[in-house]
Protein backbone atom coordinates (compact mmCIF):
# COMPACT_ATOMS: atom_id res chain seq x y z
CA UNK A 1 0.00 0.00 0.00
CA UNK A 2 1.53 3.57 -0.82
CA UNK A 3 2.17 5.63 1.90
CA UNK A 4 -0.13 8.57 0.55
CA UNK A 5 -1.14 9.46 4.44
CA UNK A 6 0.29 13.02 4.51
CA UNK A 7 -1.18 13.85 1.39
CA UNK A 8 -4.39 12.05 1.10
CA UNK A 9 -6.25 14.99 3.06
CA UNK A 10 -4.62 17.45 0.42
CA UNK A 11 -5.29 15.22 -2.81
CA UNK A 12 -8.81 14.57 -1.69
CA UNK A 13 -9.89 18.22 -0.95
CA UNK A 14 -10.18 18.84 -4.42
CA UNK A 15 -12.88 16.48 -4.79
CA UNK A 16 -15.26 18.48 -2.80
CA UNK A 17 -18.47 19.08 -4.48
CA UNK A 18 -17.47 17.23 -7.68
CA UNK A 19 -19.32 14.59 -9.87
CA UNK A 20 -18.24 11.06 -10.12
CA UNK A 21 -19.69 10.03 -13.29
CA UNK A 22 -16.88 8.17 -14.92
CA UNK A 23 -13.63 6.46 -13.76
CA UNK A 24 -11.75 9.31 -15.95
CA UNK A 25 -13.25 12.08 -13.73
CA UNK A 26 -10.69 12.05 -10.99
CA UNK A 27 -6.81 12.05 -11.85
CA UNK A 28 -4.44 9.41 -11.08
CA UNK A 29 -3.45 10.95 -8.01
CA UNK A 30 -6.42 11.27 -6.78
CA UNK A 31 -7.52 7.84 -7.77
CA UNK A 32 -4.65 6.32 -5.63
CA UNK A 33 -5.63 8.99 -2.61
CA UNK A 34 -9.33 7.62 -2.81
CA UNK A 35 -8.17 3.94 -2.77
CA UNK A 36 -5.68 4.48 0.43
CA UNK A 37 -8.20 6.80 2.19
CA UNK A 38 -10.51 3.41 1.53
CA UNK A 39 -8.25 1.04 2.58
CA UNK A 40 -7.85 3.21 5.53
CA UNK A 41 -11.29 3.08 6.38
CA UNK A 42 -11.40 -0.64 6.06
CA UNK A 43 -8.79 -1.29 8.81
CA UNK A 44 -10.34 1.21 11.31
CA UNK A 45 -7.44 3.65 10.72
CA UNK A 46 -9.86 6.39 10.01
CA UNK A 47 -12.85 7.23 11.82
CA UNK A 48 -15.07 9.59 9.62
CA UNK A 49 -18.06 11.47 10.87
CA UNK A 50 -20.02 13.65 8.08
CA UNK A 51 -22.80 15.21 10.41
CA UNK A 52 -26.22 13.84 9.17
CA UNK A 53 -25.66 14.41 5.46
CA UNK A 54 -28.14 12.35 3.30
CA UNK A 55 -27.54 10.73 -0.13
CA UNK A 56 -30.48 10.40 -2.53
CA UNK A 57 -30.54 7.27 -4.36
CA UNK A 58 -32.11 7.21 -7.88
CA UNK A 59 -31.77 3.57 -9.46
CA UNK A 60 -33.83 2.72 -12.63
CA UNK A 61 -32.58 -0.82 -12.46
CA UNK A 62 -32.33 -3.79 -9.82
CA UNK A 63 -29.01 -3.94 -7.46
CA UNK A 64 -27.90 -5.11 -3.97
CA UNK A 65 -24.38 -4.28 -3.59
CA UNK A 66 -24.38 -0.69 -4.79
CA UNK A 67 -27.42 0.31 -3.39
CA UNK A 68 -26.78 -1.80 0.24
CA UNK A 69 -22.95 -0.36 0.19
CA UNK A 70 -24.05 3.26 -0.69
CA UNK A 71 -26.87 2.73 2.53
CA UNK A 72 -24.33 1.09 4.66
CA UNK A 73 -21.35 3.62 3.43
CA UNK A 74 -23.44 6.59 4.44
CA UNK A 75 -24.76 4.78 7.81
CA UNK A 76 -21.04 4.57 8.97
CA UNK A 77 -20.38 8.30 8.10
CA UNK A 78 -22.93 9.22 10.20
CA UNK A 79 -25.53 10.17 7.79
CA UNK A 80 -28.62 8.93 6.14
CA UNK A 81 -29.87 7.67 2.65
CA UNK A 82 -33.35 8.05 0.91
CA UNK A 83 -34.72 5.95 -2.13
CA UNK A 84 -36.15 7.97 -4.67
CA UNK A 85 -36.97 4.91 -6.67
CA UNK A 86 -38.75 6.01 -9.98
CA UNK A 87 -41.81 3.90 -9.17
CA UNK A 88 -42.66 5.50 -5.63
CA UNK A 89 -41.87 9.16 -6.83
CA UNK A 90 -43.18 11.30 -9.44
CA UNK A 91 -39.95 10.30 -11.80
CA UNK A 92 -42.16 7.70 -12.39
CA UNK A 93 -44.87 9.54 -13.49
CA UNK A 94 -43.24 11.49 -16.06
CA UNK A 95 -42.07 14.65 -13.79
CA UNK A 96 -38.86 16.28 -16.17
CA UNK A 97 -35.33 15.48 -15.24
CA UNK A 98 -34.30 18.80 -15.12
CA UNK A 99 -37.21 19.48 -12.17
CA UNK A 100 -36.35 16.44 -9.99
CA UNK A 101 -32.60 17.27 -9.94
CA UNK A 102 -33.55 20.63 -8.81
CA UNK A 103 -35.88 19.81 -5.93
CA UNK A 104 -33.70 17.03 -5.30
CA UNK A 105 -30.93 19.44 -4.73
CA UNK A 106 -32.38 21.35 -2.15
CA UNK A 107 -33.27 17.94 -0.02
CA UNK A 108 -30.25 16.42 -0.45
CA UNK A 109 -26.62 16.58 -0.36
CA UNK A 110 -25.23 14.12 -2.62
CA UNK A 111 -26.98 11.90 -5.44
CA UNK A 112 -26.18 8.40 -6.85
CA UNK A 113 -27.72 7.37 -9.60
CA UNK A 114 -28.09 4.26 -11.55
CA UNK A 115 -29.78 4.67 -15.01
CA UNK A 116 -29.96 3.04 -18.70
CA UNK A 117 -28.19 5.34 -20.89
CA UNK A 118 -24.83 7.46 -19.50
CA UNK A 119 -26.70 10.68 -20.85
CA UNK A 120 -29.40 10.91 -18.55
CA UNK A 121 -26.95 10.89 -15.77
CA UNK A 122 -25.04 13.95 -17.73
CA UNK A 123 -28.45 15.61 -17.32
CA UNK A 124 -29.12 15.13 -13.57
CA UNK A 125 -25.26 16.23 -13.19
CA UNK A 126 -25.99 19.22 -15.70
CA UNK A 127 -29.05 19.94 -13.53
CA UNK A 128 -28.31 19.26 -10.09
CA UNK A 129 -26.29 21.36 -7.56
CA UNK A 130 -25.05 18.58 -5.45
CA UNK A 131 -22.38 16.07 -6.88
CA UNK A 132 -23.63 13.16 -8.56
CA UNK A 133 -22.44 9.73 -8.69
CA UNK A 134 -22.35 7.10 -11.48
CA UNK A 135 -24.04 3.81 -9.91
CA UNK A 136 -23.59 2.06 -13.00
CA UNK A 137 -24.76 3.30 -16.60
CA UNK A 138 -24.93 1.25 -20.01
CA UNK A 139 -21.18 3.16 -20.11
CA UNK A 140 -19.14 2.95 -16.97
CA UNK A 141 -19.25 1.37 -13.71
CA UNK A 142 -16.63 3.55 -11.87
CA UNK A 143 -17.78 2.89 -7.95
CA UNK A 144 -16.82 -0.33 -9.07
CA UNK A 145 -13.95 0.25 -10.68
CA UNK A 146 -12.67 1.50 -6.92
CA UNK A 147 -13.50 -1.81 -5.21
CA UNK A 148 -11.80 -3.78 -7.93
CA UNK A 149 -8.62 -2.16 -7.90
CA UNK A 150 -8.64 -1.40 -3.93
CA UNK A 151 -9.18 -5.39 -4.17
CA UNK A 152 -6.03 -6.07 -6.29
CA UNK A 153 -4.11 -3.49 -3.99
CA UNK A 154 -4.81 -5.34 -1.00
CA UNK A 155 -3.37 -8.68 -2.70
CA UNK A 156 -0.09 -7.59 -4.17
CA UNK A 157 0.39 -3.94 -2.69
CA UNK A 158 1.72 -1.69 -5.41
CA UNK A 159 -0.33 -1.77 -8.31
CA UNK A 160 1.78 -0.57 -10.91
CA UNK A 161 3.09 -2.92 -13.98
CA UNK A 162 0.74 -5.49 -12.42
CA UNK A 163 -1.73 -6.60 -15.90
CA UNK A 164 -5.82 -7.71 -15.28
CA UNK A 165 -7.61 -9.66 -17.97
CA UNK A 166 -10.60 -9.18 -18.66
CA UNK A 167 -12.34 -11.71 -20.08
CA UNK A 168 -16.38 -11.70 -21.77
CA UNK A 169 -18.52 -8.48 -23.17
CA UNK A 170 -16.51 -5.08 -23.63
CA UNK A 171 -19.53 -3.66 -21.31
CA UNK A 172 -19.24 -0.95 -18.82
CA UNK A 173 -17.75 -2.43 -16.25
CA UNK A 174 -15.10 -3.41 -18.92
CA UNK A 175 -14.45 0.56 -19.77
CA UNK A 176 -14.28 1.33 -16.18
CA UNK A 177 -11.41 -1.17 -15.51
CA UNK A 178 -9.50 0.13 -18.76
CA UNK A 179 -10.03 3.66 -17.54
CA UNK A 180 -9.21 3.30 -13.45
CA UNK A 181 -6.45 0.97 -14.33
CA UNK A 182 -5.19 3.19 -17.01
CA UNK A 183 -4.95 5.74 -14.33
CA UNK A 184 -3.21 3.10 -11.57
CA UNK A 185 -0.50 1.77 -13.75
CA UNK A 186 -2.23 -1.10 -14.66
CA UNK A 187 -1.63 -3.22 -17.35
CA UNK A 188 -5.60 -4.06 -18.71
CA UNK A 189 -6.29 -6.73 -21.29
CA UNK A 190 -9.86 -6.57 -22.81
CA UNK A 191 -10.72 -9.80 -24.54
CA UNK A 192 -13.88 -10.27 -25.98
CA UNK A 193 -15.51 -11.88 -29.20
CA UNK A 194 -14.81 -9.60 -32.18
CA UNK A 195 -18.37 -7.69 -32.27
CA UNK A 196 -18.36 -6.86 -28.37
CA UNK A 197 -15.05 -5.03 -27.96
CA UNK A 198 -15.10 -1.94 -26.04
CA UNK A 199 -16.52 1.04 -27.98
CA UNK A 200 -13.60 3.08 -29.84
CA UNK A 201 -13.52 6.54 -27.49
CA UNK A 202 -13.51 5.10 -24.53
CA UNK A 203 -10.78 2.78 -25.34
CA UNK A 204 -8.93 5.89 -26.70
CA UNK A 205 -9.69 7.77 -23.70
CA UNK A 206 -8.16 4.56 -21.61
CA UNK A 207 -5.07 4.44 -24.04
CA UNK A 208 -4.71 8.14 -23.22
CA UNK A 209 -4.70 7.96 -19.99
CA UNK A 210 -2.53 5.23 -19.58
CA UNK A 211 0.23 7.37 -19.31
CA UNK A 212 2.53 5.28 -16.25
CA UNK A 213 4.18 3.05 -19.18
CA UNK A 214 1.49 0.58 -18.80
CA UNK A 215 -0.59 -1.16 -21.61
CA UNK A 216 -4.43 -1.07 -22.56
CA UNK A 217 -4.65 -3.96 -25.34
CA UNK A 218 -7.37 -6.00 -27.07
CA UNK A 219 -7.77 -9.40 -27.72
CA UNK A 220 -10.09 -12.23 -28.52
CA UNK A 221 -8.41 -15.49 -27.68
CA UNK A 222 -8.88 -16.00 -24.18
CA UNK A 223 -5.93 -18.59 -23.79
CA UNK A 224 -3.69 -15.58 -25.41
CA UNK A 225 -5.36 -12.68 -23.33
CA UNK A 226 -4.29 -14.70 -19.41
CA UNK A 227 -1.13 -15.78 -19.98
CA UNK A 228 1.41 -15.06 -17.01
CA UNK A 229 -1.70 -11.80 -15.82
CA UNK A 230 -2.00 -11.26 -11.89
CA UNK A 231 -5.47 -10.94 -11.79
CA UNK A 232 -8.72 -12.69 -14.05
CA UNK A 233 -11.78 -10.74 -14.07
CA UNK A 234 -15.34 -11.65 -15.82
CA UNK A 235 -18.91 -9.83 -15.68
CA UNK A 236 -22.00 -11.66 -17.52
CA UNK A 237 -22.49 -11.79 -21.00
CA UNK A 238 -25.80 -10.18 -20.97
CA UNK A 239 -25.94 -7.09 -19.35
CA UNK A 240 -29.14 -5.63 -17.60
CA UNK A 241 -31.20 -4.51 -20.78
CA UNK A 242 -29.70 -7.33 -23.11
CA UNK A 243 -31.91 -9.92 -21.61
CA UNK A 244 -33.23 -10.60 -24.92
CA UNK A 245 -30.09 -10.75 -26.45
CA UNK A 246 -29.47 -13.95 -24.01
CA UNK A 247 -29.97 -16.77 -25.40
CA UNK A 248 -27.84 -15.71 -28.47
CA UNK A 249 -24.77 -14.50 -26.22
CA UNK A 250 -24.48 -17.59 -24.90
CA UNK A 251 -23.65 -19.26 -28.14
CA UNK A 252 -21.40 -15.86 -29.12
CA UNK A 253 -19.41 -16.26 -26.01
CA UNK A 254 -19.24 -19.95 -25.17
CA UNK A 255 -15.77 -20.11 -25.56
CA UNK A 256 -14.96 -17.03 -23.23
CA UNK A 257 -15.98 -18.77 -19.68
CA UNK A 258 -13.68 -18.31 -16.58
CA UNK A 259 -12.44 -21.93 -15.83
CA UNK A 260 -9.75 -23.72 -14.41
CA UNK A 261 -7.64 -24.19 -17.59
CA UNK A 262 -7.69 -20.54 -18.13
CA UNK A 263 -6.13 -19.87 -14.17
CA UNK A 264 -3.71 -22.47 -14.86
CA UNK A 265 -2.22 -20.35 -17.82
CA UNK A 266 -2.11 -16.74 -15.40
CA UNK A 267 0.30 -16.06 -13.31
CA UNK A 268 0.37 -19.55 -9.97
CA UNK A 269 -0.39 -16.16 -8.10
CA UNK A 270 -3.03 -15.16 -10.08
CA UNK A 271 -6.70 -14.18 -8.18
CA UNK A 272 -9.99 -13.95 -9.56
CA UNK A 273 -12.26 -11.68 -9.74
CA UNK A 274 -16.11 -10.63 -10.83
CA UNK A 275 -18.24 -7.86 -9.54
CA UNK A 276 -21.50 -10.14 -9.53
CA UNK A 277 -24.11 -10.69 -9.78
CA UNK A 278 -22.76 -14.24 -11.56
CA UNK A 279 -24.70 -16.57 -14.20
CA UNK A 280 -22.36 -19.57 -12.88
CA UNK A 281 -21.69 -22.01 -15.74
CA UNK A 282 -21.79 -18.96 -18.19
CA UNK A 283 -19.22 -16.43 -18.14
CA UNK A 284 -17.15 -18.15 -15.14
CA UNK A 285 -17.58 -21.82 -13.58
CA UNK A 286 -19.00 -22.33 -10.12
CA UNK A 287 -15.22 -24.16 -9.20
CA UNK A 288 -13.72 -20.64 -10.10
CA UNK A 289 -15.97 -18.42 -8.11
CA UNK A 290 -15.50 -20.74 -4.77
CA UNK A 291 -11.55 -21.55 -5.50
CA UNK A 292 -8.65 -20.35 -3.12
CA UNK A 293 -7.95 -17.79 -5.92
CA UNK A 294 -11.35 -16.46 -6.03
CA UNK A 295 -11.43 -12.81 -4.02
CA UNK A 296 -15.33 -12.47 -5.20
CA UNK A 297 -16.49 -11.99 -1.94
CA UNK A 298 -13.31 -9.56 -0.78
CA UNK A 299 -14.57 -7.75 -4.04
CA UNK A 300 -17.74 -7.14 -3.06
CA UNK A 301 -16.94 -6.18 0.53
CA UNK A 302 -14.64 -3.22 -1.28
CA UNK A 303 -17.86 -1.51 -2.47
CA UNK A 304 -18.59 -0.62 1.37
CA UNK A 305 -14.86 0.76 1.64
CA UNK A 306 -14.38 2.22 -1.55
CA UNK A 307 -17.89 4.47 -1.50
CA UNK A 308 -17.39 5.32 2.41
CA UNK A 309 -14.00 6.98 1.31
CA UNK A 310 -15.62 8.40 -2.62
CA UNK A 311 -18.49 9.95 -0.49
CA UNK A 312 -16.21 11.53 2.58
CA UNK A 313 -14.35 12.92 -0.58
CA UNK A 314 -16.92 14.77 -2.04
CA UNK A 315 -18.65 15.75 1.17
CA UNK A 316 -15.54 17.77 2.19
CA UNK A 317 -15.40 15.17 5.13
CA UNK A 318 -11.31 14.77 5.36
N1 LIG B 1 -21.70 -5.27 -8.90
C1 LIG B 1 -22.84 -4.58 -8.77
O1 LIG B 1 -22.94 -3.41 -9.14
O2 LIG B 1 -23.84 -5.29 -8.19
P1 LIG B 1 -25.35 -4.79 -8.02
O3 LIG B 1 -25.98 -4.80 -9.38
O4 LIG B 1 -25.96 -5.80 -7.10
O5 LIG B 1 -25.35 -3.42 -7.43
N1 LIG C 1 -22.59 -5.37 -16.78
C1 LIG C 1 -23.56 -5.64 -15.74
C2 LIG C 1 -23.01 -5.25 -14.41
C3 LIG C 1 -23.92 -5.50 -13.26
C4 LIG C 1 -23.32 -5.07 -11.96
C5 LIG C 1 -24.85 -4.89 -16.05
O1 LIG C 1 -24.79 -3.73 -16.47
O2 LIG C 1 -25.92 -5.48 -15.89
Amino acid sequence: MADLSHGVASVLSNLKNQDFLSSSDFSSRQTAALLELAHQLKKGQRRIDLGNRVLGLIFTKASTRTRVSFQVAMARLGGQTVDLNPQVTQLGRGEPLEDTARVLSRFCDVLAIRTFEQKELLAYAHWASIPVINALTDVEHPCQALADYLTLQEEFGDLKGLTLAYIGDGNNVANSLMICGALLGVNVRVCCPEKYLPVSNVLAKARGLALNGNTIELFNDPSEAVKGVNALYTDVWASMGQEEEQKYRQKVFKNFCLNETLLSKADPKAIVLHCLPAHRGEEITSELIECDASRIFDQAENRLHAQQALLAALLGGL
